[in-house]
């Protein structure tokens, strides 16, 4: 399948996440469809909150026993913690549908030690797909990961001059982010852009100046945003119009 990029504007927020609720699913569809399981890692922070309780409220029919969910990064707290984004897509979606347990992976990220719960999930990431650690160079394909975008164009939690922009091997590090003085637990690049789909999601007038350097500027180094190439995938840009109001359409 070769890589396509789109960028969908919707007028209000509301459309925006009606509209990726419905790509979820149609996505969702079809990958059950060809292989009897959807594989999706979830984006953390505040904007896909409205997806998932949209998703709960909307699709609770949906086959959510052949859908397997894990986390695009993680904060390193426990989750019950109020940065946790489990917590968060645990109180929007997880609560409210009929998902096995087991279906979901969750990052260990109340363990003390970053690297080790990094390393943990990606044993669990890298068993779940049937990869093992002598294939360093084989990713997991994700049927759609979800991602948002920071102010300062970070994606996951893969944040400008930090050290796991460079990563090429593991597929989950801890990744020091100097201005939060934290680790971060993060997907690298190498699986994001793996990926059959990728949509990023943004919504509101904060994010316009930084869409307009993601999408239309050439920045050097390329800001986290822009590294995100599925080599053989969609990527999918969907926004409202707060959000694009500085792109050129
Ligand atoms: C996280 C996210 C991060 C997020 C952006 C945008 O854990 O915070 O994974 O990459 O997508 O920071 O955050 P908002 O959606 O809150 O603007």
């Amino acid at each position: 399948m070769p890589s396509t990029r789109s960028i969908e504007v919707f007028a209000t927020a509301a459309d925006l996440f009606h509209a990726a609720a419905e790509e979820f699913v149609r996505a969702g569809r079809a990958a059950i469809g060809a292989q009897g399981r959807f594989t999706v890692a979830l984006a953390g922070g505040s904007t896909p909150k409205a997806l998932y309780s949209l998703l709960a409220a909307n699709y609770a029919d949906f086959a959510w026993s052949r859908v397997f969910l894990f986390f695009g990064d993680e904060r390193h707290v426990p989750p019950s913690d109020s940065e946790s984004n489990y917590r968060m897509v645990k109180e929007s979606l997880l609560a409210k549908i009929a998902i096995p347990a087991e279906n979901v992976f969750r990052v260990p990220a109340e363990n003390p030690d970053a690297s080790a719960a990094a390393a943990e999930y990606e044993v669990e990431v890298r068993r779940f797909f049937g990869l093992w650690s002598d294939q360093p160079k084989e990713f997991p394909r994700f049927d759609l990961i979800l991602l948002g975008m920071g102010p300062d164009g970070h994606t996951a939690s893969l944040f400008p001059d930090s050290p796991a922009l460079d990563e090429q091997s593991r597929l989950v590090v801890a990744n020091w982010v100097a201005k939060f003085n934290t680790h971060r637990i993060t997907f690298t690049f190498p699986v994001l852009n793996h990926a059959g789909e990728i949509i990023f999601l943004a919504s509101g007038p904060d994010k316009a100046d930084m869409l307009h350097q993601v999408l239309e500027g050439k920045n050097t180094p390329p800001l986290p945003s822009q590294r995100v190439q599925p080599s053989d995938g969609k990527l999918l840009w969907m926004l409202d119009e707060a959000a694009a109001a500085k792109l050129t359409r």
